[in-house]
């Protein structure tokens, strides 16, 4: 039986280290991505990934991966990605929630409201849209008690990090929306958790660094206790254990990424 997953946020970073480790372990998966490029949410001081940078992605894995480019803001799109993926490999088994925007430097009285806007739609709204095209798919496959649910949050989900409010604000909701999803899935089989990274070295945190006026990203390690910058790969191996079947005993809990952020 080969698992499936849908992953979001896949054309770089968290996300498609995330696609890379599941293939390894036997997956096909549904690589999803807005492939925005220079068109960014107000607020957004970066550019997101390209379409070439998600076909490269699953080109690494022929036949294993199915590329489709859709804003997690857009629901429809959305569920249309997932029923590519049922159809093209005849069921969904794990879904991981990657894609997030970031904007910030001021603090909240001064920040437009287009941050705390643009974060909701995209880094809330987002996960909720992704978890209502494909938690269906999950409950009505063959086997919902392999159906996993993994958001990733992040240390900015039960800290409050400085100049990061809308950020701040986005977070702690998606940890509030995966509570709720598991206990909404009581019964069912199929579980949720969130996966709360530390300060990994992708795009987002050089736009981080910018946000701060670091002079260079490393400063980032001095805030979490392995005195380093944690690597995708290494976040993306905790997000494979919590899409495995012996994911299902972290179901509801918030598991950290971090390094031991903060401490
Ligand atoms: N890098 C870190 O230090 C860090 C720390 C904590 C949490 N996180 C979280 O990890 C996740 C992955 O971030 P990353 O660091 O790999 O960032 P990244 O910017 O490298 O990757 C994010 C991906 O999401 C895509 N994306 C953005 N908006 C989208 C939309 N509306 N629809 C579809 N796709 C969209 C981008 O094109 C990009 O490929 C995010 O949820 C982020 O908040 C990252």
């Amino acid at each position: 039986m080969t698992r499936v997953a849908l992953v979001t946020g896949a054309a770089r970073g968290i996300g498609a280290e995330t696609v890379r480790v599941l293939c390894r372990d036997g997956y096909a998966v549904v690589a999803v991505d807005s492939c925005a490029g220079d068109d960014v949410p107000d607020g957004v001081a970066y550019a997101l990934a390209t379409r070439a940078e998600l076909d490269a992605v699953a080109a690494e894995f022929p036949d294993h991966v199915l590329a489709r480019v859709a804003d997690v803001r857009d629901r429809e799109a959305l569920a249309a990605a997932a029923a590519d993926g049922v159809d093209a490999f005849g069921r969904l088994d794990a879904v991981v929630a990657a894609a997030a925007v970031i904007a910030g430097g001021l603090p909240l009285w001064e920040s437009p409201d287009s941050h705390l806007d643009n974060q909701w739609d995209v880094d809330v709204k987002g996960v909720w849209n992704t978890a209502a095209a494909t938690i269906p798919h999950l409950l009505n496959g063959p086997d919902p008690s392999g159906g996993r649910f993994v958001a990733i949050a992040s240390a900015a989900g039960s800290h409050g990090l400085f100049h990061l409010a809308a950020y701040n604000t986005a977070k702690h909701a998606v940890i509030g929306l995966v509570k709720g999803l598991a206990a909404d899935l009581v019964g069912t089989g199929v579980t949720a958790c969130a996966v709360s990274p530390g300060s990994t070295r992708t795009r987002m945190l050089d736009a981080t660094a910018a946000i701060y006026d670091l002079a260079d990203v490393e400063e980032f390690a001095s805030s979490q206790l392995i005195r380093r910058l944690l690597e995708p790969a290494e976040v993306a191996a905790t997000i494979a254990l919590c899409c495995s079947l012996e994911g299902a005993a972290l179901n509801g809990s918030v598991v950290s990424a971090d390094g031991g952020f903060g401490r």
